[in-house]
Formats: structure tokens, sequence, C-alpha cells
């Protein structure tokens, strides 16, 4: 008998000191397992005369009884620690104030559209603004572009739905940031600089074209504005969006109905191994369209082509976003796929800082 007093107190002082499960389960294995201390004393007892298990008997299976109960208190009672370390570790202030942590990225088009605001204002341009739903005048007449003009049918143009019995030729969803010229020379005449960021719609849809996308005009009027002053603004305007110190500009003549004479602006940058480089190499790269402002026009937007003259360009923001920053696919931008956004966006306060990179 001493000898299983001596095997319950081991026993139990094991329980009590199983630091965890599995120390919990060793304890049990050796006492009540298959070969376990206290099973083989119960095997034994077949083999006793039927006296000798009759004393026996009831010991062990009171043994065996009181480590089984022990055993799953102190499993519970581990449990239970286990259960207030957790609730201690992961303890939380629900009273605390919010603590605000930025999660959203600013989209690469805001951020361009930013970028290319801040370094045509430090030139002197404010930044005009016009309806996206457009006349049909503003957006054609206007600038030169009358109905029979080739140009609205190469504008894909949405129409907007007249109301019946209405004969009037229908708004149209801008199809270029054009009208916003004729709407800021009403507004305010001349001398005027003005920029003119914004959506615009044409029904088109492939690797690089979305029936939404974004342009941003450019105007400058005076007495004696040139083309020489264009190239000079544009140069200056692409050393600081592409943060190069050197570019160099091609003027290839061209035709807009709305400018005389017009060209289209091509910039020198080589794309050796696939990258981009601005100012080197001897690709050339289309940004833009411009020319000297028509005469016409000037006379639509209420300015005296006699006394004033002015330079126009028009660019596509989407583009030099996706030249700038190396974005394949301009579908993308509109997507709205997190993934995307979180990769090409931007930080929330990382505001564009290219006042500094102007020259003069
Ligand atoms: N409106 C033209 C387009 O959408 C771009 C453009 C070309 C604008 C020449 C201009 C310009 O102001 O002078 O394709």
């Amino acid at each position: 008998m001493d000898d299983l007093d001596s095997l319950r107190g081991r026993t139990l002082a094991a329980i009590a000191g199983a630091s965890g499960e599995e120390a919990l389960e060793q304890v049990r294995v050796a006492a009540l397992g298959k070969k376990g201390e206290i099973s083989l004393r119960m095997r034994e007892l077949g083999r006793m005369s039927p006296e000798e298990r009759r004393s026996a008997g009831p010991v062990l299976n009171a043994l065996r009884d009181e480590i089984d109960a022990a055993l799953r208190a102190r499993r519970a009672a581990l449990a239970d620690a286990a259960l207030e370390a957790r609730l201690a570790a992961e303890w939380l202030d629900v009273t605390l104030p919010g603590r605000p942590r930025p999660r959203g990225t600013v989209h690469p088009v805001s951020q361009v559209t930013e970028e290319v605001t801040a370094i045509f204002a430090d030139m002197g341009f404010a930044v005009a603004e016009g309806p996206q739903v457009e006349s049909d005048w503003f957006n054609f007449d206007a600038l030169n572009i009358p109905p029979e003009h080739p140009a609205r049918q190469e504008h894909d143009t949405f129409f907007m739905a007249r109301a019946e019995g209405d004969n009037r030729p229908p708004h149209v969803l801008r199809t270029h940031t054009s009208p916003v010229q004729i709407r800021a020379m009403q507004a305010h005449g001349a001398p005027l600089r003005v920029i003119a960021p914004g959506r615009v719609y044409r029904m088109d849809m492939d690797l690089t074209h979305t029936p939404m996308f974004h342009q941003v005009e450019g105007l400058a009027i005076d007495r004696d504005i040139s083309m020489a002053q264009l190239k000079w603004t544009l140069e200056e305007f692409c050393r600081a969006f592409f943060e190069v110190d050197r570019v160099e500009l091609r003027f290839r003549a061209s035709h807009f109905p709305f400018t005389e004479p017009s060209a289209e602006v091509d910039l020198r940058c080589s794309w050796a191994g696939g990258q981009l480089k601005i100012g080197e190499g001897d690709d050339w790269l289309e940004i833009l369209g411009s020319g000297m402002i028509h005469p016409r026009v000037l006379e639509a937007g209420g300015i005296d082509p006699a006394r004033w003259q002015g330079f126009a360009f028009g660019m596509g923001i989407d583009r030099i976003a996706m030249l700038k920053y190396g974005i394949p696919d301009l579908r993308a931008f509109f997507e709205s796929d997190l993934r995307w956004l979180r990769h090409y966006g931007f930080g929330p306060l990382s505001a564009p800082a290219l006042h500094a990179s102007l020259g003069g």
C-alpha cells in the first residue's frame, strides 16, 4: 500500500506541476496510458486470488478515479489560465479616441493634375473650369469646327438625349478641354493665361483609350505672344514635370481647326532597355497638340484678333502620367482595383513639390 501511496503522491504532484497541455498529457500517459503505472497494476488484479482482488480492486479503482479527476481539473485550470493570458494580452480600451491611419492613396491622375497645375501656376497660369456636358457650340463651332467639318466625326462624340420635339443640336459630353478656352476668354477677356485640366469623353476603348480620360488645356493671350514663347513654356514644363535638366522639343507642322499655324510637339527620348529616358536618345515621343489661336476662335471668345494674339495647347494627362510613372495599361486607371491603386497610388500626405525644380 505504501507503494500505492507514493505512486499517488508522485502523480498528483506531477499533475499539479504540469505547466501546459503537453506536460499534462505526458503525466496522464505515464499513469493511465496503456502501459501507465496504474493501468499495469490494474492488469495485475487478474492474476490475484479473489480475496486479494476484493481488497486491492476498490483501492486501485479509487486511485484511478482520483487521478483521472485531478487530470481533468488541471486541464480545465490550464485552459482557463491560457484564456486569461490571451484576454490580458489582447486587451483593448475601446474608450480611447481613434487614431486615424490613412489607408487610401492619391490616384495617379489626381497626382499628375496637381503636378501640372503647380508647374503652370508657377509660370503665372490660373486654373479655369468648364462643364463636362457642353453645348455643341462651345465644343465645336466656337473652336472653328463647323457642323460639316470632318473633325466632328473624328471626335467619336457622345451625344446627350434631347427632349421630344426639341430640334436644337444636342449637348455633348465634351470631347476635349478646348471649349474651356472660349469660356475663359468670355469670362476674363485679354490678357489671359489659364490652364484647364479636366475630364473628356470619346467613344473609344483599347489599351491606350478609354471612353473617359483627362486633358489639360493651356492658353496664353497678350499683345505679342508668339510660338517662341509657346516653345519656351512647354520646354520649361517638360523639364519640371519629367524632372530632367535637359529637354529637347520638336515641333511638327500639323492641323487643328482652332489654331493657325498648328504644331504637334514631340519630346526627345530614349527607350533603351525598355526604359524611358527623357532628353536623350534618338526616339521622339508625341506629347501634345498646340498652335497660335485662330482669329475666329478669339472672336468667338469675344477678344479682338486685331489687338490680341495667343498660343494654345492640349495635352493628355493620363498619357503623361503613364509615361512619367511607367504605368502600362490606361484601362486599369479607371477599374478601381485596390491592388492597382495601392501600387500606383501616392501617399495622401505627399503633395507634389515641383515648384522648386522650375528654372528662373
Ligand atoms: N483639342 C485637341 C484634342 O483634343 C488638343 C489640342 C490641340 C488643343 C491643339 C489645343 C491645341 O489647344 O492648340 O485633340
